[in-house]
């Protein structure tokens, strides 16, 4: 842990591209590190799915340099690492959608895994090897993780099945879900999205092991905040309800209302991966990324229901196949690696979001006259 403040309020990133860099947590990342950057490179595709406007995001800060192309696409490597050699990769484009990786699995392959060897291939044929490389994996690489019954003992369940959810089989009986860790809990994804996350944590890995780089690989929990797509249906719950509670409407619950998830806000993951790339390690990190709390669906909804007067959320029953029962980390390790913690409650995360979301209503709202 570094303990020199000044470190972590200039780290000198040297040049540093960004994959995906053009979304919600690469804009939160170079509104913090891009002007600090002798250069900030961002390869994105403005995947439609994310960015209702296939045009360069306002959030991104002015001393990025957005180039448009796909990680998958040697031909865009080439372009991109002519005469730009990286001294800081943070890998973050990716398929991001959970349930939508169980039926479009290919197209998460390609992306997720082909796009990241992609990367290193290009790298490799410009001959650059960055002095370190960062990744944003996910909790959804532990799965339904580890739980413990009544007598102490422990174990992994393993995905639940569609039968299980079928018939309203929650949970494991008689056991409880302890939090993720990357030090113990074996990861186990119950996702394609989730496989693709760990096929990238191996595959950058190898790749560093071998050409003796840094690799720091951060495990993020549920990220809400400022910023996130509002059209991507896919991802982002907090965002998903707090329009559905702006509107007016019941938030409707899948399950029985009580899936718990961290949630933890842009601020705060942007702040870590700026300690995670201010104090490389020599060889590898890996950590989880949340706040440590746990919040049931039920409780995040009535809290934006609250805020927006909206009428009580729902117990529908619905489940999708894919979706995690339990998910929450223990960030104890995280605060000991990295000079970094959590500041954000879920409150007042939800009162910057909502604020934000007014913001992007009342700029889209015609004008009258
Ligand atoms: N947001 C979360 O809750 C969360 C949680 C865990 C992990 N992560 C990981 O963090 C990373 C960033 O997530 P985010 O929330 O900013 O997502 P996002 O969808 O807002 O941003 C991803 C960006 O990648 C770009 N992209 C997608 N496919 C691409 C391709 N083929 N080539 C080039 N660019 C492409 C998109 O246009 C987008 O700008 C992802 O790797 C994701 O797996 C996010």
């Amino acid at each position: 842990m570094t303990s020199d403040p000044t470190l972590r309020a200039s780290p000198r990133p040297g040049s540093v591209l960004v994959t995906g860099g053009a979304g919600f947590i690469g804009c939160a990342l170079a509104e913090r590190l891009a002007p600090l950057a002798d250069r900030w490179v961002v390869l994105d595709n403005l995947h439609p799915q994310v960015h209702a406007v296939s045009e360069r995001p306002a959030a991104l800060h002015d001393a990025a340099q957005l180039v448009v192309g796909d990680v998958t696409d040697p031909a865009a490597w080439d372009s991109l690492l002519t005469g730009f050699r990286p001294d800081v990769v943070v890998h973050l484009a990716a398929e991001t959608g959970t349930a939508q990786s169980l039926s479009e699995s290919s197209r998460h392959g390609r992306v997720n895994v082909v796009g990241t060897t992609e990367l290193l291939d290009g790298l490799t044929r410009a001959g650059v090897v960055p002095a370190q490389l960062v990744l944003t994996s996910s909790r959804a690489v532990y799965g339904e993780g580890t739980w413990r019954r009544a007598d102490g003992s422990r174990f992994q369940p393993g995905a639940r099945t569609h039968a299980q959810l079928a018939a309203g089989l929650w949970d494991f009986p008689d056991a409880e879900h302890l939090p993720n860790s990357a030090a113990e809990t074996v990861p186990a994804p119950s996702s394609v999205y989730g496989s693709t996350k760990l096929a990238q944590e191996h595959i950058l890995s190898s790749w560093a092991g071998s050409h003796d780089t840094s690799l720091s690989v951060l495990r993020l929990q549920n990220v809400y905040g400022v910023g996130q797509s509002l059209t991507n249906p896919y991802t982002g719950i907090v965002s998903l309800f707090s329009q559905m509670a702006r509107g007016g409407r019941s938030i409707p619950l899948y399950e029985d209302g009580e899936i718990t998830r961290d949630f933890v806000f842009i601020d705060d993951v942007a702040d870590a991966l700026v300690a995670a790339i201010a104090s490389p390690p020599e060889r590898f990190r890996l950590v989880d990324v949340g706040t440590g709390t746990r919040t049931t669906i039920r409780d995040l909804a009535r809290t934006v229901a609250d805020f927006h007067g909206a009428p009580a959320p729902h117990v529908t029953g619905q489940f999708r196949d894919g979706d995690v029962r339990h998910a929450a980390c223990d960030i104890t390790e995280t605060l000991g690696a990295l000079d970094w913690s959590p500041r954000w409650g879920l409150a007042d995360g939800i009162a910057a979001l909502q604020g934000w979301i007014a913001q992007q209503a009342a700029a889209e709202a015609p004008t009258s006259g």
